[in-house]
């Protein structure tokens, strides 16, 4: 049986690079009809690229990959060098990618592929700003029903925000799309960082990634490497959040998750709570429940699950 059709919007990022990787290693539960980019971690001309050059390391340079929107729907664009680098995945050897970029805009082809769909069949999966995700859903509405569900890394509750005191990066770069995401009324499943900084790359785990002895575990052992300095430093913390990849890790292995059904908004007026997402965690309010809030992971299925897929890479 083919795998299930999903659509990846991202903005590598080497949390991001890994979650490409991951989704490429398993073909066999997902089909991945389209990789998009979108600014974020690093300006547009460099998630594209990045996003390239991982499905070239994943030996999948068939996939096709598009650019979508270079800024925010209203803010200006925050990048996030501090954590990932000035080309946005430190650690690997860029060079220039041989398979083209796609010439469609991203946005149109989230649109052109949902609109070709039965209705609830496509699961799309963002791990950046949701800026291209919220376009998509603004200049062509008839693409919601064809939405099976969203599966996207972004927000945060008990954990605080990891960019402004109250706000994740995700959804402070652009919460203005964020909140079109949320209040579009297809079933979403949220992984915040409630969740992902329970996913720490120990070293232990680094080792294990690198142990693997293949092109894919090296590189994703030297990228991580450089990315986890930043977040131990910070919080003082045994390893990095290896925040992006849960959302496929999700969709291969539910079981390793717990959530809970509750209300999520974001919150786009205040500057100083700006892009906090407002969970209703405990049902105190009477606001529709829009949001499957995963806040557990089993942290060493979800490892154990990411080296044995990283294995079946080049
Ligand atoms: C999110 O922000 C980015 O830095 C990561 O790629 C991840 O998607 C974590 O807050
Ligand atoms: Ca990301």
């Amino acid at each position: 049986m083919a795998g299930k059709p999903i659509l990846i919007d991202c903005d590598p990022g080497q949390d991001d690079a890994v979650m490409l990787l991951l989704a490429m290693a398993s073909p066999e539960e997902l089909d991945i009809l389209g990789i998009t980019t979108v600014a974020g971690n690093v300006p547009l001309a460099l998630t594209q690229r990045n996003a390239r050059l991982m499905c070239e390391l994943g030996g999948q340079p068939g996939l096709k990959v598009f650019a979508g929107c270079a800024r925010p729907l209203v803010r200006g664009l925050i990048t996030a060098e501090e954590v990932h680098g000035r080309t946005g995945i430190d650690g690997f050897e860029i060079y220039e990618p041989t398979m083209p970029l796609q010439p469609q805009h991203g946005v149109d082809f989230i649109i052109e592929t949902l609109l070709a769909a039965d209705d609830d069949a496509i699961t799309v999966v963002p791990t950046g700003p949701l800026t291209n995700v919220a376009m998509a859903m603004v200049k062509e509405p008839k693409v919601l029903p064809k939405i099976r569900e969203i599966v996207l890394m972004g927000g945060a509750m008990r954990e605080g925000g990891n960019t402004s005191p109250s706000a994740e990066f995700n959804i402070l770069v652009d919460p203005h799309a964020a909140h079109v995401v949320f209040r579009c009324g297809r079933p979403i499943t949220v992984l915040g960082l409630d969740l992902t900084h329970q996913a720490l790359t120990t070293p232990q785990r680094s080792r294990d990634i690198g142990g693997i002895g293949n092109k894919a575990g090296t590189v994703v052992q030297r990228m991580l490497e450089f990315y986890n300095r930043h977040d131990i430093e910070k919080y003082g913390s045994e390893g990095g959040p290896l925040h992006d990849p849960c959302t496929i890790a999700y969709l291969l292995r539910p079981d390793l998750f717990r959530g809970k059904h509750v209300n999520v908004e974001v919150e786009i007026q205040a500057e100083l709570t700006m892009g906090a997402t407002v969970v209703d965690f405990w049902g105190v309010t009477d606001r529709p429940r829009n949001a499957n809030w995963l806040h557990k992971i089993d942290d060493a299925g979800f490892y154990d699950l990411l080296v044995e897929r990283l294995a079946r890479l080049p």
